[in-house]
């Protein structure tokens, strides 16, 4: 019991780690195309309504219950209440699984920031990414043989993302955040700069930024903005509440959530003019419209931008700063979820951290390194992603709040205590965001994704693939909550219970 819990070095450090994890690849290559797609400049409107009732709110409540109990996810939800300690494992099960195909991602964009000097890859970059590069099966399935240009820059994805933890939240976490953050900011700031000066940049960012204001009144649209807010803050899922876990007694919470929040979106703009602009040079030089080139997620990483980078002058430079970027801002937010997994099972068990990293974190890595870089790994990836986002993620933040807020009625004494240490103190209007705004979108975005997964099968793979990968993978997650959650502990002294009203 000895082991005083790890904090971090400095207020600085945290926001730098919390930044990290909260930026990733949903502000590169999820954000400009929601934005496109959902009204252009007029998105901006429901995106910053979606940030201030439920992006914040929320960061706000998961940063304090961390402070508060100083745990991670399941051990701080079972102080409150022991079967709460159900939604604590349920997060932790969703973060391995993201975890563990989100790795992959920074994998191939380490690996395409090296095909940046060739040549090959822009001719037929679709054939090149799905054949070349993945050997992708044609028919979705189980793994069947491994894939080495996948596997091994994965291998050396899991070792740094192990070497970081395995060297603690201040030495390990703290330290890097504090050198990749600002090495992504500079490399961004580069990127977008040389963007927006090609051909045709013009037209691309007219093309993001003109406002639809019709597109006000289209509910989806709503949808869309509160579903990016969910995703990119990295929200709901008990990423917020473990980095808190490591703050002093006096740090500031609603301040860091806003600087935090603030940064994220500010990403996600630079994101959408660097994207924009050099969708926008493509677009001129295929004599095509902005609106045709225009895609997202994978396919805007390893499709198009690969064929325009084949066709940019010095697109070397370019396509290397880019992937390292996309790299870069993945990797701090796989070691935010891997933490997650780390320091539940510390927690419960009272493992030291070292060996919790190689156990646990290795556990991770290898089934990861067993099912992603094979010629199954794409389809698999893909439906995954969908449904732990939909029916994972979005899911358990939609428990999370109508247990804390509803069942064990917990929001006032959470504000009192956020607003002890804070600067900015919270309102009535913190707990109606939380309790009411909140819930109702959730509940609605499930409703909808729901009635879309029954109309037409997520990326037109065939049911009985999507039951076991999707579905099957979604419903594990709970499963495993409810088992672990049921499995007697060793009765450790509960500190801090006393600040239990
Ligand atoms: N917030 C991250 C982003 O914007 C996404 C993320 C998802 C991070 C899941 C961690 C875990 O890309
Ligand atoms: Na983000």
């Amino acid at each position: 019991q000895g082991e005083q819990r790890e904090q971090w070095g400095s207020r600085a450090g945290f926001l730098m780690a919390a930044i990290g994890s909260a930026v990733g690849l949903g502000n590169i290559w999820r954000f400009p195309a929601e934005a496109y797609k959902n009204g252009g400049g007029a998105f901006l409107l429901p995106y910053l309504v979606a940030l201030l009732t439920a992006g914040l709110p929320l960061l706000i409540l998961e940063y304090t219950v961390g402070r508060k109990f100083r745990k991670s996810p399941p051990a701080a939800f079972r102080q409150i209440s022991r079967p709460a300690e159900v939604i604590g494992w349920w997060q932790v099960a969703i973060c391995f699984v993201i975890a563990a195909y989100y790795a992959v991602i920074v994998a191939w964009a380490v690996r395409y920031a090296g095909f940046s000097f060739g040549k090959d890859w822009g001719k037929d970059p679709e054939k090149f990414f799905a054949g070349d590069f993945l050997h992708a099966g044609s028919e979705p399935g189980l793994p069947s043989s491994f894939v080495g240009n996948v596997f091994w820059p994965l291998l050396g994805v899991w070792i740094i993302v192990l070497a970081i933890l395995a060297l603690g939240v201040r030495r390990g976490i703290e330290r890097a955040n504090k050198i990749f953050i600002p090495a992504l900011v500079f490399f961004f700031v580069i990127l977008v700069l040389r963007a927006v000066t090609l051909d045709g940049a013009a037209e691309g960012l007219d093309a993001l930024f003109s406002p639809d204001w019709s597109a006000l009144t289209d509910g989806s649209v709503w949808v869309a903005a509160y579903g990016q807010i969910f995703f990119s803050l990295s929200i709901g899922f008990g990423i917020m509440v473990t980095y808190a876990s490591y703050l002093g007694r006096r740090a500031d919470l609603t301040g860091s959530a806003l600087v935090a929040g603030f940064a994220n979106s500010s990403f996600e703009i630079l994101a959408g003019i660097g994207v924009f602009a050099t969708l926008g040079f493509m677009a001129q030089a295929n004599g095509a419209a902005v609106g045709d080139v225009v895609s997202e997620g994978v396919g805007l990483a390893f499709i198009a931008f690969p064929a325009v980078i084949s066709q940019m002058p010095m697109g070397a430079a370019f396509g290397v700063i880019f992937f390292l970027s996309l790299a870069i801002a993945g990797l701090t937010s796989l070691v935010s979820i891997v933490q997650v997994v780390i320091s539940a099972v510390q927690d419960r068990t009272g493992m030291r951290r070292v060996p919790a990293v190689w156990i646990v974190g290795g556990l991770v890595a290898v089934v990861s390194l067993a099912l992603f870089p094979t010629d199954a790994g794409l389809s698999l990836l893909d439906a995954a992603d969908h449904f732990i986002n939909q029916y994972g993620i979005a899911l358990a933040a939609l428990v999370f709040l109508v247990v804390m807020a509803w069942v064990l009625r917990r929001l006032q004494p959470f504000q009192a205590h956020a607003d002890e240490t804070s600067a900015v103190r919270l309102g009535a209007w913190w707990r109606v965001c939380l309790g009411v705004i909140t819930p109702v979108v959730l509940g609605w975005m499930m409703v909808d994704s729901l009635r879309k997964e029954f109309d037409e099968n997520y990326g037109g793979y065939p049911t009985s693939f999507l039951a076991w990968a999707g579905w099957g993978v979604a419903v594990a997650a709970v499963l495993v909550g409810v088992l672990i959650s049921l499995i007697p502990w060793r009765d450790a002294p509960v500190e801090g219970d006393a600040e239990r009203e």
